[in-house]
């Protein structure tokens, strides 16, 4: 990294991204992606650079509902396979309601969550298997892809310890897995990396706030600012 980029790495003063790029955070529970979501909105907003952030599931009425569907604690009859059509589901109406409106006005899309989610959560550590989810979100998103994914990485337990936190937040569905589930997703996001190790950049979710967003931006730097 030369002396521009370090520079850059305080700033992101004079960075210039592509119009229109999509960028997903992702990871297992308690990673910290909502918070390195919100830094780095506010980082490249200061540079003048248009962002949209948004969620999956959610970020629009219908998908808020399909959200709601799936991570009822009480849904506990929720079939796998249903529940990986749901995400689905939830993804489609996102995407052409709010990605692609935005990524067409030039906006960077920031978005906690995509595809790689449902590879590794219902894929890999529900057992459908990752090919099969491939193609119903093949279906689902057409040729919508991210330009860059940052998987925060955590040990699941550390993960799940944070979130266990006191009034951390309302523990969902999913969060109530065990710990076996959650290191199934861990692997599961391991084997997508390999898959798609020119996409996707792999953060130490395990260091300070600050630590990974340093690491983050020098991902969108490296990916970008060529
Ligand atoms: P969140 O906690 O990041 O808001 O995500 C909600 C839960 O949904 C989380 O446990 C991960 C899970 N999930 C899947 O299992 N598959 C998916 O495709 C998505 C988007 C989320």
């Amino acid at each position: 990294m030369d002396s521009t980029h370090v520079q850059q790495l305080s700033t992101l003063s004079g960075l210039r991204l592509p119009s229109g790029c999509f960028i997903t955070v992702e990871g297992g529970e308690g990673a910290g992606k909502t918070t390195l979501i919100s830094e780095l909105e506010h980082r490249l907003s200061e540079a003048g650079v248009p962002v949209v952030t948004t969620r999956e599931p959610g970020g629009i009425a219908i998908a808020e509902e399909i959200r709601g569907v799936i991570l009822n604690a009480r849904h506990t009859a929720m079939d796998a396979r249903t529940e990986a059509l749901l995400y689905a589901a939830a993804r489609r109406q996102h995407l052409v309601e709010k990605v692609v409106p935005a990524l067409q006005q030039g906006a960077v899309v920031i978005c906690d969550r995509f595809i790689d989610s449902s590879l590794a959560y219902q894929g890999y550590a529900r057992g459908l298997g990752m090919e099969a989810v491939w193609e119903i979100n093949r279906f689902a998103i057409g040729e919508t892809m991210p330009d860059l994914t940052l998987w925060m990485d955590i040990e699941p337990a550390l993960g799940l310890q944070r979130i266990h936190r006191d009034g951390a937040r309302e523990l969902n569905r999913l969060d109530l897995e065990g710990l076996r589930f959650h290191e199934q997703v861990r692997e599961g996001y391991q084997r997508v990396y390999e898959l798609y190790s020119e996409r996707i950049v792999r953060l130490d979710a395990s260091l300070s706030a600050e630590q990974v967003l340093e690491q983050a931006i020098v991902a969108v730097i490296q990916r970008f600012a060529r």
